[in-house]
């Protein structure tokens, strides 16, 4: 960055979201935040929920030829009516941030990529620095999302760690996980891995952010079970949540580096 600075480059993320999901819009600020914070210039688009397909397009378009952006990143999900493939499908390879594209996501699979999937990226950074070995552990990832679950499968693989993928039609989810020396939970249910699925001494990770009724921000975990059988384990907020921050700041960087 220091380097792009010197050569009197300036970094440049354009930011899109469609409609005013409360969620997607705490996101959007935090990852402007953390824009601001490291010195990179961010664009937002912030578009009515009528926008439609086309429009979008047109905007994703518009961008992937601006050579002062380097990076674009729609916020997901996006309105019903707007197809997310198609919409992803239109964002260049080259400034896909999030790694979403289907050639980046192609090349995560081969194991050689320039860009990594954020929240997967962050996970596999809080592990690594965490000192812990992925080689040969079991590791148990509850969620098989596009964005979460089925590339953090693939990144422990690459770790060679001996990976289960579960989900909504699993049997008897609790035997599995209980295997786990790695669990990472990402399902979008608050509090569902309970004290009695988590292993002595595994590694403990929560990808979920969910608001109850009361508005109380809780992961996936329950952290106050979970914790007192994991050796490590990640609390929400304040775990996984600021490392994909941290992760689109890396991409959008080597984006710019890449050009
Ligand atoms: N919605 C939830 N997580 C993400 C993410 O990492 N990137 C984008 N673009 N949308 C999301």
């Amino acid at each position: 960055m220091d380097e792009l600075r010197k050569n009197g480059k300036e970094i440049g993320l354009a930011v899109i979201i469609v409609g005013d999901n409360p969620a997607s819009r705490i996101y959007v600020n935090n990852k402007k935040k953390a824009c601001e914070y490291i010195g990179i210039r961010s664009e937002e688009f912030a578009l009515p929920e009528s926008t439609t397909e086309e429009e979008l397009k047109s905007l994703v378009e518009k961008l992937n030829n601006d050579d002062t952006i380097d990076g674009i990143l729609v916020q997901l999900p996006l309105p019903k009516h707007i197809n997310e493939e198609t919409v992803i499908n239109t964002i260049s390879v080259k400034k896909d941030v999030d790694a979403f594209h289907p050639v980046n996501v192609g090349k995560i699979m081969i194991g050689d990529y320039d860009f990594l999937p954020c929240t997967p990226a962050g996970v596999m950074e809080l592990i690594k620095e965490s000192g812990i070995d992925v080689d040969g552990k079991n590791c148990v990832v509850v969620g098989r999302s596009n964005i979460v679950g089925k590339p953090q499968a693939m990144l422990l693989l690459h770790k060679n760690g001996t990976v289960t993928i579960c989900h909504s039609k699993t049997k008897d989810l609790a035997e599995v996980t209980k295997n786990a020396d790695i669990l990472v939970a990402a399902v979008g249910v608050p509090e569902m891995i309970t004290g009695d699925m988590v292993k002595e001494g595994a590694v403990v990770i929560d990808v979920g952010m969910n608001r109850l009724p009361d508005k109380k921000l809780v992961g996936d975990v329950k952290f106050e079970e979970c914790e007192k059988k994991a050796a490590a384990i990640t609390p929400v907020p304040g775990g996984v949540g600021p490392m994909t921050i941290a992760m689109l700041m890396k991409n959008t960087v080597k984006a710019a580096t890449l050009k």
